[in-house]
């Protein structure tokens, strides 16, 4: 049998081509591999201000003209809120061995003050319903959604947010922990330090790279004092932390300033987060071209002592969420594929706050939020992470995010055929089995998403569902999709 490689590539033609690969064979996982989805409390709960939940960031943000898509919020969502028990229900039926959601913060401890026991009581009756039917609670704590007053001195940027992180997270894990055995620090630190204080597309909408660099080094910090308080508290507790990757190629790899160009992407999107946790220290090119732009100093000034020993306390497991790779260049090209902002606001990509690195569209296909589906991208990433990272330290691999957004049309009965979304999970399914048979120790597969959901600047535009949701009426139907990822979760296949 042919053993992948790095960068082995099973079926190019099919992936290039977009082609559905049925006349693949079938692919066993080993006994045991988690099957599972994913949401997260801004994007399906609503009741936005019930029990004494306060604004989170997204509130806010959402209120900004020209921030969201149609001006779109999370006031309703999918009303997870009041339908727990149904959408419990569902993820039963459809043979999911673990549910991935986060903590409101706001919800907990509105204005980020004393706990809220009717907050954290909807938590604690959603663990026991999953419970009850057989499901793993995966509990995020942050996802994006701290509350809006703590941006009055700074958010992120500030230390003390990450002080008063550890404090509620304390508090959701005195409630949960006799039922909670997995635990989440953060979703995506990429996206709510750089999106968030860079790009200005994501809550609270900052362009200040500083500012994202230094809400970077403090979401970390938040992540390792957590760590090592849930460490201590509950030592049997499987503790990590979501990341999101790119794998980013250079266009022309024989041309230095390209190669530059993917370095520089990778420094500032994988190594950023991955080095200080799994290494100790920020990546030293990522510092050197800081001071090129005068900001290094301010932020080595926000480390303190301490802090880099606590970021790096050992993990037991990391997340991955992958969606897509690209192909970087210094040169700019017409039509980039990567990286534009659904909203019409003013806002600065994070590319270019990563000193003017362009994406060029290389052909592939593409989803609905033109984002390139690129498999192949995520064997090479589990591998890399595998040899590089979790490997030596002996940390399991999860992908805790894939999935993707296509125009999806309902019949009359709301079902939606929507073969290009299974197409997607299955050639992504195949690139994860093959990471595994090259080496890489992954337990698990979340679909992102559970449900379609609120996402982001691009409001209720982008359906990520494998079950859909009718926002006028709340009625879930699973599709074509969502059946066929019930039937790999049961048999632990995925088919012909
Ligand atoms: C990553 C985020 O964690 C999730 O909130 C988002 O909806 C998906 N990516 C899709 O963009």
């Amino acid at each position: 049998q042919q053993q992948p490689s790095a960068t082995h590539n099973p079926h190019p033609a099919a992936y290039t081509q977009g082609k559905h690969l049925a006349s693949t064979d079938a692919v066993p996982f080993p006994d045991g591999f988690l099957w599972a989805a994913a949401t997260s409390s801004y994007q399906v709960e609503g009741a936005a201000h019930e029990d004494g939940r306060t604004d989170s960031v997204w509130d806010a943000f959402t209120r900004v003209p020209g921030a969201v898509l149609s001006g779109h919020d999370g006031e309703v969502a999918c009303d997870q809120y009041h339908r727990y028990v149904e959408d419990a229900d569902l993820m039963r039926s459809m043979n999911l061995g673990a549910y991935r959601f986060s903590i409101s913060w706001a919800r907990v401890c509105p204005d980020a003050g004393p706990v809220n026991p009717k907050g954290l009581d909807y938590y604690s009756r959603l663990v026991d319903t999953l419970l009850e039917r057989d499901i793993l609670p995966w509990v995020t704590l942050f996802h994006w959604d701290h509350p809006q007053s703590l941006e009055a001195s700074g958010g992120w940027g500030n230390r003390d947010t990450a002080l008063k992180f550890v404090d509620y997270s304390l508090a959701v894990h005195e409630a949960l922990q006799d039922r909670v055995s997995v635990w989440t620090t953060l979703n995506e630190p990429w996206c709510s330090s750089m999106l968030s204080y860079g790009g200005g597309t994501h809550a609270p909408g900052d362009r200040d790279y500083g500012k994202a660099l230094a809400a970077a080094h403090h979401q970390l910090l938040g992540h390792g004092l957590v760590v090592q308080e849930l460490r201590q508290r509950q030592p049997q507790a499987e503790l990590g932390i979501t990341l999101n990757f790119t794998v980013a190629d250079p266009v022309d790899p024989a041309d230095p300033r390209d190669v530059d160009a993917a370095r520089r992407i990778d420094g500032q999107f994988n190594r950023l987060f991955a080095d200080p946790i799994f290494r100790g220290a920020y990546p030293l090119d990522l510092l050197e071209d800081l001071e090129a732009e005068g900001l290094r100093s301010g932020f080595e000034e926000k480390i303190q002592d301490g802090d880099m020993a606590a970021i790096s306390s050992p993990i037991d497991a990391l997340g991955v969420n992958y969606y897509h790779g690209e192909e970087v260049s210094y040169r700019a090209y017409p039509e980039p594929l990567q990286g534009s902002a659904p909203v019409e606001r003013p806002t600065q990509s994070p590319h270019a706050a990563a000193h003017g690195i362009h994406g060029r569209n290389r052909g592939l296909p593409h989803t609905a939020q033109q984002w390139e589906v690129q498999p192949e991208g995520m064997t090479r990433l589990l591998l890399r992470l595998q040899e590089e990272y979790t490997g030596p330290a002996g940390t399991a691999l999860y992908i805790t995010e894939n999935g993707c957004a296509y125009d999806d049309v309902p019949d009359a009965h709301g079902y939606v055929e929507d073969t290009d979304r299974l197409e997607f999970y299955d050639v992504h399914l195949r690139a994860v089995r093959d990471a595994m048979e090259a080496g890489a120790d992954v337990r698990g597969y979340f679909a992102w998403s559970l449900l379609d959901n609120f996402e982001w600047a691009w409001g209720y535009h982008q359906r990520f569902g494998i079950v859909r949701v009718d926002f006028e009426t709340q009625e879930r139907t699973v599709k074509a999709s969502g059946k066929w990822f019930s039937e790999v979760a049961r048999t632990n296949v995925v088919p012909a």
